[in-house]
């Protein structure tokens, strides 16, 4: 099980001084020689045996009330067929900490005074940010409209400089997860952002975990941000988008940031992850691939039949105008984008022009239509320019860096839906489907769907 590496690491391009960046190379060359790596958790993820996490029982302990009824979602997956390797954590902590942030090209973002966050802009003009151009002209950018937490938590996520770990819960449908594997200089160097609304902060008042009376609130690593329901979205989902994609806005001095749903646990340290999925290769963002679906369309079939998004003429709307501004299905054409459909609920990004545009487009589409961000993702990566370089990794490398549990109210995930269906790419054909019964749906996508199917066939 255990593996020699020869090769040095690519952190010295990232460091400031020449002579630095020599003795560091000595210094750590000779480390690597010395190392091997051996697989840890499992023959999927390989670290240095020099790596010594912090337990996470000195973390944090939960009263046994909290979350009680809550399980693992085990999986099932026996193979390994992409490996991640992780440098040494020492090595990892030093390049990270050195990166300097180098102001190239910044966005500018619209400032307002709208009803809702995202401005209600017509698709027309959504549009037209895409080929970004022009580094003067503002984009709409969410925050149209206040975001309404207080003046001391803003000032705290805005001190969070380089590594930045967030996530929500809303409506209280998740238990708060601590992080597994960290490295023992982590908490000083990454900061953990929890944001919740009044009736999950009740929750944890009931079970004793904040007092409310605090100013601050403090759960094992997470800092819990309250944000208040007036001025929110009805949809407590179209709430938790807003630290999932405009992360870069809240967090405007963070340098990098892993989203994580609450309902994932994470199992490898931030930085190591970050390092390996984002930096070692040279992407703007990291996103798994969704476990059985490549093409728009039938991530949007699957989500009118499992009823996961109510308004199915809307569904149908959103996919006729995608279709008619040139959504095409997945095809190796679109390579190194591996698959048009990822599973969001782990995103890993590099704050810069590109993941932040990205951001700001999707948080558009998804105001203008639905939460459902798989939907949008295709079509905005492939519109957008500058274009997006994107590593979408492997479901088995999602599996091996969280943990999944199940909701509180909502028993389904995207992953334990299709499995209790076993759903295939052929059941997903055969079954008639909501989004174009009578033939009412998709004029504008017929060549779409032929081209799919066509493609599915061979
Ligand atoms: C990880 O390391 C192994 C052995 O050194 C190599 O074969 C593999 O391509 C590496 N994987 C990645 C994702 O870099
Ligand atoms: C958004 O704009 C459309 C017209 O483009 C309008 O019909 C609708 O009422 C607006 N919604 C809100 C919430 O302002
Ligand atoms: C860039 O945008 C700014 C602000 O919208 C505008 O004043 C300027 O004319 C634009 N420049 C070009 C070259 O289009
Ligand atoms: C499809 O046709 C059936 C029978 O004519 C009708 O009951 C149903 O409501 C129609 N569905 C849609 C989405 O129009």
């Amino acid at each position: 099980m255990a593996k020699l590496i020869l090769t040095a690491s690519k952190p010295l391009l990232f460091l400031q001084s020449k002579l630095f960046c020599f003795s560091l190379f000595y210094l750590f060359a000779s480390l690597f020689l010395a190392l091997y790596v051996i697989s840890s958790q499992s023959k999927c993820l390989f670290r240095s045996p020099l790596y010594d996490p912090i337990q996470p029982s000195s973390l944090f302990s939960y009263p046994s009330s909290y979350g009680q009824h809550k399980y693992a979602i085990s999986t099932t997956r026996s193979t390994c067929s992409s490996p991640i390797n992780f440098s040494d954590y020492w090595d990892v902590l030093k390049e990270i900490q050195n990166l300097r942030k180098c102001s190239t090209r910044t966005l500018r973002y619209m400032q307002g005074n709208a009803d809702s966050f995202g401005g209600n802009l017509s698709s027309h003009l959504r549009f037209s940010y895409f080929d970004h151009q022009n580094d003067s002209r503002e984009v709409p950018c969410g925050f149209l409209k206040k975001f309404p937490i207080s003046d001391y938590d803003r000032i705290s996520m805005e001190k969070c400089e380089s590594v930045v770990v967030v996530s929500a819960i809303f409506n209280d449908h998740d238990k708060i997860r601590q992080p597994r594997g960290l490295g023992s200089q982590t908490l000083q160097n990454v900061c953990f952002f929890m944001f919740i609304d009044d009736i999950t902060l009740k929750g944890l008042e009931y079970h004793g975990l904040i007092s409310t009376k605090s100013s601050e609130y403090k759960i094992g690593v997470w800092r819990i941000v309250k944000v208040s329901k007036e001025n929110l979205y009805q949809n407590p989902a179209m709430n938790g988008v807003i630290p999932k994609y405009l992360v870069h806005r809240l967090f405007p001095n963070s340098q990098f940031s892993i989203w994580i749903d609450a309902k994932l646990q994470l199992m490898v340290d931030p930085l190591l992850l970050i390092h390996s999925l984002v930096i070692s290769q040279n992407a703007d963002m990291a996103i798994s691939k969704h476990p059985y679906f490549v093409h728009t369309m039938e991530e949007a079939m699957a989500t009118a039949r499992w009823k996961k998004w109510w308004d199915v003429n809307a569904l149908k709307m959103q996919m006729e105008i995608y279709c008619e501004n040139g959504l095409q299905p997945w095809s190796p054409g679109k390579l190194p984008y591996a698959s048009d459909v990822p599973d969001s609920a782990l995103i890993l990004r590099k704050h810069g022009q590109s993941s932040n545009l990205f951001s700001c487009l999707i948080f558009n589409e998804l105001e203008a239509f639905n939460p459902r961000d798989q939907l949008a993702f295709a079509f905005v990566r492939d519109h957008m320019k500058p274009k997006l370089k994107l590593n979408m990794f492997e479901v088995e490398v999602f599996e091996q860096v969280t943990m999944e549990y199940r909701h509180n109210l909502k028993p389904s995930s995207d992953v334990s839906i299709a499995k209790k269906f076993s759903m295939t790419r052929k059941t997903v054909r055969a079954e008639p489907d909501l989004l174009y019964e009578n033939g009412s749906c998709c004029s504008r996508c017929q060549q779409y769907l032929t081209t799919m199917w066509g493609d599915s066939h061979q």
